[in-house]
């Protein structure tokens, strides 16, 4: 739920809408496998949250507790915004449906330990046209064990997103800043630090395998054990003109394309990308022109009726793999493989083309979109593929290859606020090998490995696809789009 998040992904939020009214994702039993783990040595100063892969909804979940006596609920993680808020009980969404919200709810009249903090303060909207606001309240807040006694966050009174989010960036995008103009407060991450909990603000990200049901948030710490190769370091780009840092900024330097049959640069021509890490963005947003350079590598193909760039489900298996490039030729490089970047429609029922090539073959979303302008977004198809640690007290992000699935655990501690990533070596200076100053590749190379056109009529990665979309599909599109205008 990222507040760059372009207008057009509010299609696929309509089409996950219907589905979130209709099904309880899971219960809200307590879910905490990490606290069976043998631990290191650490324990006492990281903190690790088990995350849930929504695939109905999209985004990742955390399972906290609020108030005293303590409130259960599902929050979604996100990185790209800086408030924790909790759906009100009393929300006119949550009231709006029979059995509530299904991910919780929280209600101030139940907790001894609520205090009000500001009236009608807390206001926080995101691009895809979601919001919430309310009032500012303190209060405690439990998440991966750890115990935050006095959290800042905002109740949301009136909202039209059925869950709460923990937005763990930068204290500089809280919606006190950008909305009420008033100063920043300590927000989740800064609270655990400054309660003790954890010695540095940072935390690391691993969100697994996209087929996997869970990945991990580890506050405070590095864990060795969930990622191969090096850890490399790159900084986050402060935000124009006023040197603060509001957003995970990062330079994309280099994006090539691998198959069987090549290699390809892609880089944009107008040099390094600047690209938001955004766990709350369930695709990736990349330059008009490097967008359609990866679609025609893979062989799909921007459609109207889906607002985006589509393929059939069957290429998630074709080889080839897409190098993502950061910091420059001696920065961190991840290679993200085509069973990551092909992603259900998140609507239930997937729909087939109905003609053209791909006819017959189920319709699945690509992971990679395209967007006008920047600042552009490497969402979940993209960090499925990375170990992300964020050092908010440096302003230094480490990027390494995730080591898919593992279940090994080897948790390293931040020694003290501001001390460096654990195991993290930095990026160094750019010798300028990997840059925008190459060319980027005029014919496409890897093009046919990726496509396998070995088991399909070769023609049809250079003509253009033609696709018509059944009539029942439109149906169920315009009657969800419909549902999600008069709510949720
Ligand atoms: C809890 O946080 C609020 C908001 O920052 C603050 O006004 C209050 O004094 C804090 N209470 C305690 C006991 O620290
Ligand atoms: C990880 O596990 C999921 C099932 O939980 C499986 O579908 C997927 O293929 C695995 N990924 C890798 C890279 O082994
Ligand atoms: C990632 O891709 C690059 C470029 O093709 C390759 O040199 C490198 O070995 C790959 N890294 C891994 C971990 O597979
Ligand atoms: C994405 O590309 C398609 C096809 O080229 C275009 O119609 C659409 O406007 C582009 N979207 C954005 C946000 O630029």
């Amino acid at each position: 739920m990222k507040q760059w998040r372009p207008a057009v992904v509010i299609l696929s939020l309509m089409l996950a809408s219907s589905a979130r009214g209709q099904v309880v994702p899971w219960g809200l039993e307590r879910r905490r496998p990490g606290q069976t783990l043998l631990r290191g040595r650490s324990e006492e100063s990281t903190f690790e949250e088990v995350i849930i892969n929504e695939k109905g909804t999209g985004g990742y979940f955390a399972t906290v507790t609020v108030g005293s006596p303590g409130q259960d609920l599902v929050m979604q993680l996100d990185t790209a915004s800086s408030d924790t808020w909790v759906p009100y009980t009393g929300a006119p969404i949550c009231e709006g449906l029979t059995s509530g919200c299904p991910m919780g709810t929280f209600d101030p009249h139940a907790s001894k330990t609520f205090k009000e903090v500001t009236r009608d303060q807390f206001e926080v909207s995101y691009v895809d046209q979601s919001y919430s606001s309310g009032d500012y309240f303190a209060d405690s807040f439990e998440i991966g064990g750890a115990v935050v006694q006095n959290l800042t966050m905002g109740l949301g009174l009136k909202t039209n997103i059925p869950y709460g989010l923990v937005g763990v960036g930068y204290p500089a995008s809280e919606g006190a800043l950008t909305t009420r103009g008033l100063v920043a407060y300590p927000n989740l991450p800064i609270s655990m630090q400054e309660e003790g909990l954890i010695n540095s603000v940072a935390y690391s990200l691993w969100l697994n395998d996209l087929d996997a049901n869970t990945g991990t948030i580890l506050f405070g710490g590095v864990d060795t054990k969930k990622y191969i190769g090096p850890l490399i370091k790159i900084d986050v780009i402060p935000d124009e003109g006023i040197e603060s840092y509001t957003h995970f900024l990062v330079s994309l330097t280099s994006l090539e394309a691998t198959s069987p049959t090549g290699t390809d640069i892609l880089t944009s021509p107008e040099g390094p990308v600047e690209v938001v890490l955004d766990s709350g963005s369930t695709l990736t947003y990349l330059p008009n022109d490097m967008a359609s350079k990866v679609w025609k590598e893979v062989g799909a193909e921007y459609q109207d009726i889906f607002g985006m760039a589509v393929l059939p489900c069957s290429h998630g298996s074709h080889p080839g793999y897409f190098s993502f490039g950061f910091g420059g030729s001696n920065g961190p490089r991840i290679n993200v493989t085509m069973d990551e970047l092909v992603v259900d429609l998140t609507n239930g029922a997937p729909p087939r083309f109905t003609s053209g090539p791909y006819d017959g073959e189920l319709v699945c979303e690509f992971g990679v979109q395209n967007y006008s302008s920047g600042p552009f977004v490497l969402g979940d198809t993209f960090l499925r593929s990375a170990y992300v640690v964020y050092d908010l007290e440096n302003h230094e992000i480490a990027l390494a290859a995730t080591d898919f699935n593992s279940t090994k655990s080897e948790i390293v501690a931040f020694r003290s606020k501001g001390a460096s990533i654990p195991f993290a070596t930095a990026a160094g200076e750019d010798d300028g090998g990997a840059n925008a100053a190459l060319p980027t590749s005029t014919t496409l190379a890897a093009a046919e490995g990726f496509q396998d056109l070995d088991d399909a009529d070769s023609d049809s990665a250079a003509t253009s696809l033609m696709i018509v979309v059944g009539r029942g599909l439109l149906a169920l599109f315009v009657s969800t789009a419909t549902m999600a205008v008069v709510g949720w």
